[in-house]
């Protein structure tokens, strides 16, 4: 990586895109969705022969995790086929493909921290979909896998944005409400502002391929983390736990897929951090 790395950035107007776009020097191609979909084989050829980068940082993806248990087809053609595309465009080429995985490619029953070589098990057709696409980039020479968890910033919809709109929305009921959050799923919450960062740093440092976990330090339950987005927008609402069966969703989560890691790379801050650089951007505090 150099001043004069080239860089296509799949996933424009997403919420990690939109953090790379903010700390990325030199060339950059943002793709967009509109411009470039990933399930068309010859559009992308076409967009990677022309712009010829150096670094592929492919964050688009299909991630509605209930939506693609209703349709797992879409889910695999843009997260699987899509990335396969993108590697088959890159061939006799030296360019490396970082790709964006997630900790539901497990199954949440280990009770500890997952760290890289632990087994993959998908619960839901969304953790299928992502373990196809590590395949499709491991694939390549130059492919690096980067898993991650619970997303969130101040781009886009995401869980901490959800959460603030509702809370506020509680806040100026009267009587006010409770609002309740499943408190039996534990992950490692993310701000994709410093995922972004740490793997900025990753790739200065030489990052190669393989497979690396990068998530938030620490772990809370959705629960946990609805508490501290309530407490730091300075809201009197109460947060109340629900169990995932009574919240019903469509697809199986994990109940614990907290990551860490077993490899020498720098790691986004603690998720209490990330949340708190979040809601001073929410919050227009400086
Ligand atoms: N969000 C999380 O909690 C989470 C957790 C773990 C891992 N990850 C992974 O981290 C990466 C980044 O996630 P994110 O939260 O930044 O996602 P995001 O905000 O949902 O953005 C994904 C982007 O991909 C685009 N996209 C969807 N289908 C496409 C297609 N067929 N062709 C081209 N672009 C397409 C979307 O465009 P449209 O909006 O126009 O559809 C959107 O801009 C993804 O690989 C995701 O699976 C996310």
């Amino acid at each position: 990586m150099t001043p004069a790395t080239r860089w296509l950035l799949t996933g424009g107007g997403g919420q990690l895109a939109t953090a790379f776009e903010n700390l990325l020097d030199g060339e950059v191609l943002v793709a967009r969705e509109e411009s470039l979909d990933l399930r068309d084989a010859v559009a992308v050829a076409a967009a990677v022969r022309s712009f010829r980068p150096d670094i592929v940082l492919h964050t688009a993806a299909y991630t509605d995790v209930d939506g693609a248990e209703r349709d797992e087809r879409t889910a695999y053609a843009v997260n699987a086929l899509g990335t396969r595309h993108i590697v088959a465009a890159l061939h006799g080429t030296h360019a490396q493909v970082v790709s964006f995985s997630s900790d539901y490619v497990f199954d949440g029953r280990k009770g500890a921290p997952y760290v890289e070589h632990d087994e993959p098990a998908p619960l839901n057709a969304y953790g299928r979909t992502k373990l196809a696409q590590e395949r499709e980039t491991l694939a390549w020479l130059h492919g690096t896998v980067i898993r991650t968890a619970w997303l969130f910033s101040a781009t886009g919809g995401n869980f901490v944005k959800t959460i603030l709109a509702a809370a506020r929305e509680r806040a100026a009921a009267r009587p006010a409400q409770p609002l309740r959050v499943v408190d039996d799923q534990v992950g490692s919450p993310t701000y994709a502002g410093h995922l972004a960062a740490a793997v900025v740093e990753a790739l200065r440092d030489g990052l190669g391929p393989g497979i690396y976990h990068m998530a938030g330090g620490g772990a809370c339950s959705w629960c946990e983390l609805a508490r501290e987005v309530v407490a730091l927008a300075g809201l009197r609402v109460a947060v109340e736990p629900l169990t995932t069966e009574q919240a019903g969703r469509p697809a199986a989560r994990p109940a614990y897929s907290a990551l860490t890691t077993e490899r020498a790379v720098p790691q986004p801050p603690c998720w209490q951090d990330g949340v708190a650089a979040v809601m001073d951007e929410l919050l227009d505090r400086p």
